[in-house]
């Protein structure tokens, strides 16, 4: 039973009601991949494998709710125009590439890789329109133990012509062929993945809420993200009472089926209200928001709310894969929101961030982002290097300075399930 055993170490995590837990060298007892129970100490009675990594932070595995693995080739590039501008710059030209299943082998290998080495545990992806090269990746992922949903892309209006589907019907018949084959994969599963409603006709929305229910899939898209798109979504969609509800009468929008919506900068009141009522998952992109230009998310009200909110690297619109980089921006962003836009919303703290990062965004994907027990164990063991700190660090601040230099630590292993992926 190799997803079964006993780690001893620093555990810090978030609960249920958001409060975090500071548990120093204490044992994380995991049975067939999940938490069982948390103990003072080792039960050498047990005939459970122990792994003493005394001294170590021990934390969650964190949730990317969006990401786009097909931009990742330029990450770190191209952060020098707005989401319109830098989608026919950036994304549609490097997204072409995957017609090549040569050049989507490597570049999906090295994805994967740099994925499997991220504090990320579990993910859910944008690939591309082509079907092949979107298996392959979710071929890439079950083969080094990654779980997470990836999404074949749908876009058949309103991009560019080498990088386009035909028509609504050729693109829903290829998706519903995606999902079928996709059956084959356990550990990553397909997900709905209309790019965002500009770029998709009625015909292939409604199509896509149909297929949605039919295979019971969840779904994710763009909302709300940036002014210019906001409003040509608008001129295009006139019938619709607002952004929301073109998804929304689609059933690309939550009940029955989970959803994540990325980004959700400017949503109006009665979109909060949508998100909320359907139990739609805002997936907070804040770094990407600030490189092409989009805004700050009115985190702190969807929270007050009850709306359910996650991170997303959002690469390569985000730079990174890691999620601590997130962590930093939104608290960033909404101390930045407090002092110049609302007074009144109280700026993210870290333990907010560090919440939204591991049970916020894991959520979405079932019991995944703490250590209590029936959860997933999906586990982090980081090595802070505590014999260079000139001061006394409280396990408390030795959490801290982690998420906020993540690049003077070291990730020595991960654990997804209960399975050790390094
Ligand atoms: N909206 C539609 N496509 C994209 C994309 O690739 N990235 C971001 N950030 N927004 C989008
Ligand atoms: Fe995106």
């Amino acid at each position: 039973m190799n997803n079964s055993f006993q780690l001893k170490g620093n555990l810090c995590f978030v609960d249920e009601e958001k409060k975090l837990h500071l548990l120093e060298n204490k044992v994380l007892v995991v049975k067939e991949g999940k938490i069982d129970k948390i103990l003072d100490d080792f039960d050498f009675h047990s005939p459970l494998p122990v792994i003493d990594r005394s001294g170590r932070l021990i934390l969650p595995g964190m949730s990317d709710l969006h990401a786009h693995a097909s931009q990742y080739p330029y990450h770190g590039i191209g952060s020098d125009c707005e989401l319109l501008e830098w989608l026919g710059r950036h994304a549609f030209p490097t997204e072409s590439k995957y017609q090549d299943l040569s050049f989507a082998e490597r570049a999906y290998e090295k994805f994967s890789e740099d994925l499997r080495k991220s504090y990320t545990t579990r993910i859910s992806l944008f690939a591309t329109l082509h079907k092949d090269a979107t298996l392959l990746l979710m071929k890439k992922m079950e083969e080094k133990g990654l779980r997470g949903y990836v999404g074949l892309v749908n876009m058949d209006q309103n991009c560019v012509e080498y990088l386009q589907e035909k028509d609504a019907e050729s693109a829903l018949e290829k998706t519903e062929q995606f999902i079928q084959q996709a059956a084959e994969f356990t550990l990553v599963k397909p997900i709905i993945t209309p790019r965002f409603a500009l770029s998709c006709s009625e015909a292939e929305l409604k199509g896509l809420g149909e297929l949605s229910i039919q295979y019971s899939l969840p779904v994710q898209s763009h909302l709300d993200e940036n002014p210019s798109e906001i409003l040509e979504t608008a001129r295009l969609f006139p019938g619709y009472k607002n952004y929301s509800d073109i998804y929304y009468r689609n059933h690309l929008f939550g009940n029955p089926n989970k959803t994540v919506m990325a980004h959700c900068i400017y949503n109006n009141e009665e979109e909060v209200e949508m998100l909320k009522d359907n139990g739609v998952y805002v997936a907070h992109c804040p770094e990407c928001n600030l490189n092409v230009m989009s805004g700050i998310a009115p985190i702190r009200k969807y929270l007050d709310r009850g709306i359910h909110v996650g991170l997303g690297s959002d690469v390569s619109g985000g730079s990174n894969l890691d999620l601590t980089l997130q962590i930093r921006a939104l608290m960033q962003v909404s101390k930045a929101y407090s002092r110049l836009v609302d007074s009144k919303a109280r700026p993210l703290s870290l333990v907010d961030g560090f919440a939204l990062a591991t049970i916020g965004g894991g959520s979405f994907f079932g019991k995944v982002g703490s250590f209590l027990e029936g959860y997933e164990a999906d586990i982090l063991v980081i090595d802070d290097h505590p014999e260079s700190f000139l001061l006394p660090f409280s396990l408390g601040e030795r959490l801290e300075h982690f998420l906020m230099r993540a690049d003077e630590t070291t990730l020595v292993a991960k654990f997804i399930s209960g399975r050790r992926v390094l």
